[in-house]
């Protein structure tokens, strides 16, 4: 089973803000050292002098964009022998597939495959060799769908869905858990920054909050679960979706409903 306990130590992405910084939080409460990794310096302060409020943790941040120095994030993480990995940081491009500049696919296709897998192959490594450990990897509903109109982010979520499960099944012999957690809509910054600034509708249904997303995920991580969605209404989703639409369906009607 894997185990969260005092004087481990967790890397999280993406913990300036939303889900990460939740994260950073919650396991700060269970007395988990963080290195904590983002980009904006002044976001990251603010978290890590919420942490040193709640707890007496040992922080380090890091400011770092993982499309550019991903390298820098490998070395960190291999110099502190991490116990958890939290790969949470994440992007989405919103909008018609060829209505975009490429780079910011680009950029998405970097941040959300190529440093996850980097980040999962340097620590998975270095678990197995010590027998112990754990990766949480954010990725979302839209991972288990194809999504007309967010293409692009619902394809890497879905690479994130099958390398997690795959990983799981290679690692866990070696007493190292992988879990997929798939969060629905959620209140954060990422629903602004998928859309170029747009606002969410007042009231959109079924919101959740980050912080409880987070409890739900680290729960089913302890409990050496395989799969994690956040909420009941976003459980449904996958349960009926997958099981009565066949994929082109889904597809289509993605187009009208978000
Ligand atoms: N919110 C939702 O509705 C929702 C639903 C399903 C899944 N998710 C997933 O949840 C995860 C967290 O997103 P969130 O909702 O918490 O959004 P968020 O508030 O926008 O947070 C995204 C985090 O990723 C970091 N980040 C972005 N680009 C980066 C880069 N190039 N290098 C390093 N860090 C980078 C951001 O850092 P800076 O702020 O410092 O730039 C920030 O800390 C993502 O993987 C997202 O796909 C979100």
């Amino acid at each position: 089973m894997p185990k969260l306990e005092p004087g481990q130590w967790a890397f999280v992405t993406g913990a300036s803000s939303g889900i990460g910084e939740c994260f950073a939080y919650e396991l700060a409460k269970k007395g988990v050292n963080l290195i904590l990794l983002g980009r904006d310096p002044q976001a990251l302060e603010r978290v890590t002098m919420g942490v040193e409020q709640e707890s007496k943790v040992r922080f380090e941040t890091l400011h770092c964009d993982l499309t550019r120095e991903l390298d820098r994030a490998v070395s960190i993480l291999q110099e502190f022998d991490v116990d958890l990995l939290v790969n949470n940081a994440g992007i989405g491009v919103y909008g018609e597939f060829l209505a975009a500049d490429f780079s910011r696919y680009r950029e998405m296709i970097g941040l959300n495959i190529v440093a996850l897998t980097e980040l999962s192959f340097h620590a998975g490594k270095r678990m197995i060799e010590k027998g112990q450990g754990g990766i949480i990897n954010i990725g979302s509903l839209a991972g288990f769908f194809p999504l007309s109109n967010f293409a692009v982010y619902a394809a890497t979520k879905a690479y994130v869905y099958s390398l997690s499960l795959a990983l799981w099944a290679e690692w866990r012999k070696h007493n190292v858990h992988v879990l997929y957690v798939a969060p629905g809509s959620t209140e954060t910054k990422f629903f602004e920054r998928s859309r170029n600034g747009a606002r969410r509708p007042k009231g959109s249904p079924g919101v959740m909050k980050p912080e409880d997303v987070v409890r739900e995920a680290i729960l089913a991580y302890e409990r050496n679960r395989i799969i994690c969605i956040p909420g009941w209404r976003n459980r449904l989703l996958p349960f009926f979706g997958r099981r009565f639409f066949p994929d082109w369906m889904v597809a289509w009607f993605a187009k009208r409903y978000h």
